[in-house]
């Protein structure tokens, strides 16, 4: 019920049920939902309670049946006194009470087993990405950020046909390196690879010479930085959605990260600057103003990597190459790694690559691949 309610009464679910005239359907679909989990909370509520009743009702009708006993036992010839009695029916009392309550404790345990069956299910799930015993830690200072990718591939699961192919690729530290090629080619993916969000099939991919796999996570997250193709902000103010990657940072790092990010000025117009709250309850930022804070977020942690998948697709044109040197003039040695559509911004990399299916097709300069004539040039042909 609350997917339900968080897909249709969230902002955008709001937005595309009315857009779409979907409200009435919607209302429906949550009315069966609502049905359904009080039909399966009456449910729940009383599973075994018809046992339960006839348990009570033993226990109830115990007290008269002594008593009933004792009576008949008064008529023999050997009477049971009354004082015998009454201490009977105190011990039977004292017995019962403690009985009761192991009974409610059996029934309580019942019900919290099916309920603990299911968060078992999910605790048991192996752990696909783990760290390795003995890591190899890399202080930040050491760190130059050359990446390595040495006949990578990989496959989704279930997938038909591998999702990257045989990569191969040297990004020497401090180049700006970029990735083009038509929507599911496997750029988005390359980037997850490079994240360790997932483990490589073949091949392998080493950051100054350390395979990601040996590498611990805290090195990993530290010489990475990724700005994804859907930033998601916190619903927290923007200073802490800024520090969510870097606690200690002072309020100077943030206005200076934000300006890099070309964010600053538009932040401080906001009636609470930093505090604004961000998020559906909060202020709504635009497409570009959220890619801008993801940004200013991952700049803060300072990576010697940078990976921006479609980071600035949002952006018009000025603020994007605004930003692009703003980057430059503080990357100092930093790697770039820009996934982009718009082949206009990435035009100055050192290095353009073309991916297709998963495969690397193409790379060179901008010039190089110009004169090649091949799938670079058809793509700027077609912008
Ligand atoms: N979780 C997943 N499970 C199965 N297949 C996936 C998954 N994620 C992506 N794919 C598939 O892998 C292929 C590569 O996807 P990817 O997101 O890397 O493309 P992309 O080059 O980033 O595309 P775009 O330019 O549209 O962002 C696509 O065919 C996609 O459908
Ligand atoms: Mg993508």
């Amino acid at each position: 019920m609350s997917v339900a309610v968080q897909e249709t009464l969230s902002v955008s679910g709001i937005i595309l049920a009315r857009t779409m005239g979907r409200g009435p359907q919607l209302v429906q679909h949550f009315a069966r939902i609502s049905g359904d989990l009080a039909k399966l909370e009456v449910k729940s509520h009383t599973a075994g309670e018809w046992q339960w009743s006839l348990i009570g009702f033993a226990l109830a009708v115990l007290p008269a049946f002594t008593l009933l006993v004792g009576g008949l036992l008064m008529k023999t010839d050997n009477p049971a006194t009354i004082g015998t009695l009454v201490a009977m029916i105190a011990l039977q009392e004292q017995l019962l009470w403690p009985f009761e309550q192991l009974l409610e404790i059996g029934r309580d345990a019942r019900k919290t087993r099916a309920l603990f069956a299911r968060i078992f299910e999910y605790l048991d799930k192996p752990v696909e990405i783990v760290e390795r015993v003995d890591p190899v830690v890399i202080p930040r200072k050491a760190m130059r950020g050359t990446v390595q990718m040495e006949q990578v591939c990989f496959s989704y699961e279930n997938a038909h046909r591998p999702a990257v192919n045989n990569v191969s690729l040297t990004i020497p530290a401090g180049s700006h390196v970029a990735i083009v090629g038509a929507t599911g080619s496997g750029k988005t993916t390359l980037g997850y690879l490079l994240a360790r969000l997932y483990d490589v099939d073949k091949g392998a991919i080493r950051f100054d010479g350390v395979d990601l796999r040996d590498m611990s996570f805290d090195t990993l997250s530290q010489m990475l930085g990724v700005v994804t193709q859907d930033p998601y902000l916190l619903h927290a103010s923007v200073a802490e959605n800024l520090r969510f990657s870097r606690p200690e940072a002072t309020d100077a790092d943030l206005i200076a990260a934000a300006r890099i990010a070309q964010i600053h000025d538009h932040i401080t117009a906001l009636p609470n600057g930093y505090d604004t709250l961000v998020g559906e309850r909060g202020y709504r930022f635009s497409g570009g103003e959220k890619q801008r804070l993801a940004l200013a977020r991952t700049i803060l942690r300072d990576p010697p990597i940078l990976l921006l998948d479609e980071a600035t697709s949002a952006l018009d044109t000025r603020t994007e190459r605004a930003m692009s040197k703003a980057l430059d003039d503080m990357s100092n040695g930093r790697t770039t790694i820009t996934i982009a559509h718009r082949l206009s911004t990435i035009r100055h990399a050192d290095l353009i690559v073309v991916m297709q299916n998963g495969r690397i097709a193409e790379m060179g300069t901008h010039d190089d691949l110009l004169a090649q004539g091949g799938q670079y040039a058809a793509l700027l042909r077609g912008n």
